[in-house]
């Protein structure tokens, strides 16, 4: 059994309690801390919790606690983390690592250097069908890939410190490009580095002085191309969507939003339907087992069996320090309209990837650009020789 200390009882806070007690397991949120007592009182007795503070290091210092799971506004990660390192307590935090790279390269360091277990919960890379894609990718069903789109939008959040430059270090990229960011790495390989970004970012809607709206490309070395879109003006729910291209093979994946389940109801009673639903009544798109759409019961399984056996999570603080230096070369791609170079101080992947080549060989003199069977029952190729450069045509009957 694993030991809790749960900081922050508001909207993550209490999703993580969902899917770490939820389900017959044995671990246990053992200490809850809250800015608000009263919140940290109603926490504890809905999830069951023996001890409430309102002091992070009371909380993490607890003899009784043997993990630490950060669900405080980001300008919190820094200090509770800290105090972690200090009690050397595991730690693991919700996205995103830091308000930008300079934080999150410094709670990496500060982790590694007291020896504790980090693991940053980023829940999106551990939904069934992020999980199936990815194995689909592994097994080379899609050949090389070559693009991959990740969205994230939704009406905006629902916490008053989200909307503060400030207090969350950004607007939506930060929020919610971190997702898509690491998302679109997982399926071109998270040991691809990394280089550049050109980025879009405005603020459209809200009146707010970070952006309420941005679209990204990530350049990796080997050549393939990542590509990040996040919203806190889109109207209509959460939707959230990959779209991945490789040299042989195509996914889509609707994540959340009009996902196959549809009800309808003429009742206006205030009920729940899913995450950011914007009306529970009329047709309403729920989306089943939220807890396990949304990664959270594969994460804290991951999380938990590294924590055991004393192996690495999938996903770490050294994760969330790429998410953050790559969301830093957004914002000054934003301001320069250039495309700017991801600046990493840490980098464990490959140390240089070759750009290979996904052309095809038709035979020894050619290579095959396309190869399509017309209504008209022609079997057509179209091909390129190695030599010239020079573009043929073949018609097979
Ligand atoms: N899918 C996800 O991974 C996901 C989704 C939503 C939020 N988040 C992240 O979770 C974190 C928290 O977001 P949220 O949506 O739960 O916000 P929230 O406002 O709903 O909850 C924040 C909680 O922190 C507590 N808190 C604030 N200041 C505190 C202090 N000084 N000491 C102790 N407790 C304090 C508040 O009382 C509240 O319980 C953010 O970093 C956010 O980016 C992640």
């Amino acid at each position: 059994m694993i030991r809790i200390a749960m900081l922050g009882s508001g909207f993550i806070g209490r999703f993580y309690a969902d899917s770490i007690q939820g389900y017959r397991n044995k671990d246990k949120i053992v200490s809850i801390c809250s800015n608000s007592i009263e919140n940290a009182q109603k926490f504890a007795a809905q999830y069951n919790v023996p001890h409430t503070t309102t002091s992070m290091e009371e909380s993490i210092a607890h003899p009784d606690v043997d993990m630490v799971c950060i669900a405080l506004p980001n300008y919190l990660h820094e200090a509770a983390v800290m105090l972690c390192c200090k009690y050397k307590k595991a730690v693991i935090t919700t996205k995103p690592l830091g308000r930008n790279g300079a934080e999150a390269l410094r709670m990496l360091h500060e982790v590694e250097a007291a020896g504790i277990f980090n693991g940053y919960l980023e829940d999106l890379v551990y939904t069934p069908k992020f999980l199936k894609a990815k194995s689909t990718i592994s097994s080379g069903a899609l050949g090389k890939i070559i693009w991959a789109k990740s969205r994230e939008a939704h009406p905006g959040p629902h916490s008053n410190w989200f909307w503060d430059k400030e207090k969350a270090g950004g607007g939506c990229m930060l929020d919610l490009a971190c997702h898509c960011i690491e998302i679109s790495r997982g399926y071109i390989g998270k040991n691809i580095r990394p280089v550049e970004v050109m980025c879009w970012a405005d603020t459209q809607v809200k009146p707010i002085d970070a952006e309420d709206h941005a679209i990204g490309l990530v350049k990796y070395e080997n050549g393939a191309i990542g590509q990040f879109e996040a919203s806190w003006t889109f109207r209509g729910g959460l939707d959230l969507r990959d779209e991945i291209m490789g040299s042989e093979g195509t996914i889509f994946i609707n994540g959340f939003l009009r996902t196959g389940m549809d009800i309808f109801t003429s009742s206006k009673e205030d009920k729940y339907v899913a995450e950011k639903a914007e009306t529970n009544s009329g047709w309403l798109f729920p989306v089943g087992d939220e807890l396990n759409e949304l990664g959270y019961n594969h994460m804290f399984m991951d999380m938990f069996n590294a924590y055991d056996t004393g192996t690495n999570p999938a996903e770490n603080f050294y994760d969330g320090y790429i998410i953050n230096a790559i969301i830093d070369a957004a914002y000054q791609s934003v301001d320069s309209k250039k495309w700017e170079p991801i600046i990493l101080k840490e980098w464990r992947g490959q140390s240089e990837a070759n750009q290979k080549s996904s052309h095809i060989s038709y035979d020894q003199d050619f290579f095959l650009v396309k190869e399509e069977l017309t209504h008209y029952g022609a079997k057509k190729l179209i091909l390129k020789n190695k030599k010239t450069g020079e573009i043929i045509e073949k018609i097979l009957e």
